[in-house]
């Protein structure tokens, strides 16, 4: 790296994946506060208590204005930029952040101390897992009796499949948490309780050694030290490049809502987390420092404002700079747009973009011009990878009591669909259109959405099906046979890729073994 930083090399974007309650939402606010990019401790809180209040999910959506502005964070620490991108907490709305974990370069494993890694927190390690996305883990709640931080870190291990290396180490807990060691500064930071505190006011011992702690912290420290010691034996030393590579993460202990420990985990992303990296695409690898923009829809949201039907399309800048009024090519239709009101996403509101650099996040209002997975270019036909849809579990179709508004339930079904808000697949016998989801929930934002936003009253009616499957072949006449063959229970996505869909999983292993070259996937990467 050179002395002054590129613009691309000062840039962090991450996600925090966590399961609900372990304090993300008290983190992130927390990270705004340190950097300066929110001035009132609480904003952040009160959106999300906001949501909270209203039980009814379908009310937030009313207040979806609030949640793309935050959907996107841009805060500044030491010399870098850092993006947080914003995961959709609820647990049965869980698609939309997959894709959000795509766009992003390193993600913050938020766990709560008291009940170690959850079942959310797991979906999503998956993910960045099989993506190699580094983590960097953050046990919260240490403020509170919890578990021990020996066997906390065992279970992160084993659920991680990688090494944590602590970086600080916690001394005591609940009523008698003393502070966190700094493995790696050697000194002790001393805790102290308080919300609203920012930092400069911590108290810090240097010296793990020093006679001081053992006087002032007596059976917490003397505990920790022991801790110390059999980990020293025990772990590896941090390897930058193990953990750029997913197979150590480095692990703090801390109390958001104390606003301790939260520094070090700012620190830790601009030290340890990677700037942007290369990005695959179908005809090559493109690398950030490229002078010419690249960029990826990664996140659709509709209807923003249901009189102009406009939605935001999120892209994820993946080489060279954005600059308004610029020409763009979508690479899966070819077609120039030259959007001028390009959105940044800073902390709470959203502002009119002037530039942005590999590893920014960009809104480009449009009226259905871009998809999710669609590549952007300066006029280079390009489609880059990695974008995940997954085959729905759960499958519903849908009627309208007004036949009238057929048209506009089909309108609706396919823009709610091209948002990902749903999967929506047109049977490739009869007209009428099924809904798919991961998650129950999914269906009940889209009977109120086409209600509020397109004005058809439908509802849902069962199907027999529980497996979905994208079918691909080498061999298009093998393919088109198969189709042929199962065209009753074949059905045609938003992109038109095929699936095959099926009342039992079994089914599928016959049609392995029928169709040796025929493959079915459970996800469809891209465009
Ligand atoms: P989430 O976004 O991951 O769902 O979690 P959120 O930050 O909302 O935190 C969940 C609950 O945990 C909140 O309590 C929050 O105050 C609390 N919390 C967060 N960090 C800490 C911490 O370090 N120590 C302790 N003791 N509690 C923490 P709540 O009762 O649900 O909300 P509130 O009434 O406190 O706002």
């Amino acid at each position: 790296m050179s002395e002054t930083p590129t613009p691309i090399a000062r840039r962090r974007t991450f996600a925090i994946i966590s399961h609900p309650d372990a304090g993300k939402t008290t983190l992130t606010e927390k990270l705004l506060l340190f950097s300066g990019a929110i001035q009132i401790a609480g904003s952040v809180k009160a959106r999300k208590a906001s949501r909270h209040a209203t039980s009814d999910w379908m009310e937030i959506e009313k207040q979806r204005g609030i949640s793309v502005a935050s959907s996107v964070m841009q805060m500044e620490w030491r010399d870098c930029v850092i993006n947080l991108l914003d995961t959709p907490g609820h647990q049965d709305f869980s698609e939309d952040t997959y894709r959000v974990l795509t766009a992003v370069d390193a993600a913050l494993m938020v766990i709560d101390a008291a009940n170690g890694v959850e079942a959310q927190t797991l979906r999503l390690l998956e993910v960045c897992r099989a993506r190699n996305t580094p983590i960097i883990t953050f046990v919260n709640k240490m403020d509170r009796e919890v578990r021990t931080p020996l066997d906390l870190m065992d279970e992160i291990e084993r659920h991680l499949g990688m090494d944590a290396i602590p970086f600080t180490w916690p001394v005591g807990m609940g009523k008698n948490f003393h502070g966190v060691l700094d493995l790696r500064e050697r000194r002790m930071r001393v805790f102290r309780p308080g919300e609203d505190r920012l930092d400069g006011g911590d108290e810090t011992i240097d010296g793990l050694d020093n006679p001081a702690l053992a006087a002032r912290f007596g059976a917490e420290l003397a505990q920790a030290r022991e801790e110390i010691g059999l980990l020293s034996e025990a772990t590896a030393e941090f390897d930058r490049a193990a953990f750029l590579a997913g197979r150590q993460s480095p692990l703090f202990f801390g109390s958001a809502i104390n606003n301790f420990g939260v520094r070090e985990v700012l620190d830790a992303l601009v030290d340890q987390a990677p700037p942007p990296g290369p990005r695959p695409a179908v005809q090559r690898v493109v690398q950030p420092s490229e002078p010419k923009f690249t960029g990826m829809v990664f996140k659709i949201q509709a209807n923003m404002d249901p009189a102009h039907r406009d939605r935001i399309a999120f892209v994820r800048v993946c080489s060279g700079r954005f600059e308004r009024g610029m020409r763009l090519k979508v690479g899966r239709t070819g077609k120039e747009i030259r959007p001028n009101t390009v959105v940044a996403f800073m902390s709470q509101r959203r502002e009119l973009l002037e530039e942005a650099w590999a590893g920014d996040i960009i809104g480009i209002p449009n009226h259905g011009t871009l998809r999710l997975g669609d590549t952007l270019t300066e006029g280079e036909a390009l489609q880059f990878t990695g974008l995940p849809f997954f085959a729905p579990e759960l499958f519903q179709a849908v009627e309208i009591a007004d036949p009238l508004r057929s048209k506009q339930l089909r309108t609706g079904l396919m823009q709610l669909g091209e948002e990902g808000a749903i999967q929506v697949f047109r049977p490739h016998f009869s007209g009428s259109l099924l809904l798919g989801a991961v998650g129950t929930l999914q269906f009940d934002v889209v009977l109120h959405r086409l209600s509020g936003e397109y004005n058809v009253a439908a509802r849902l009616a069962p199907t027999p099906y529980r497996v979905a499957r994208w079918i691909h072949s080498d061999d298009e006449r093998q393919l088109k046979r198969f189709i042929e063959e199962n065209a009753h229970r074949i059905a045609y996505d938003v992109v038109d890729a095929p699936t095959i869909l099926l009342t039992h999983a079994a089914e599928l292993r016959v049609l392995q073994e029928r169709w040796p070259d025929v493959s079915f996937h459970a996800l469809r990467e891209h465009a």
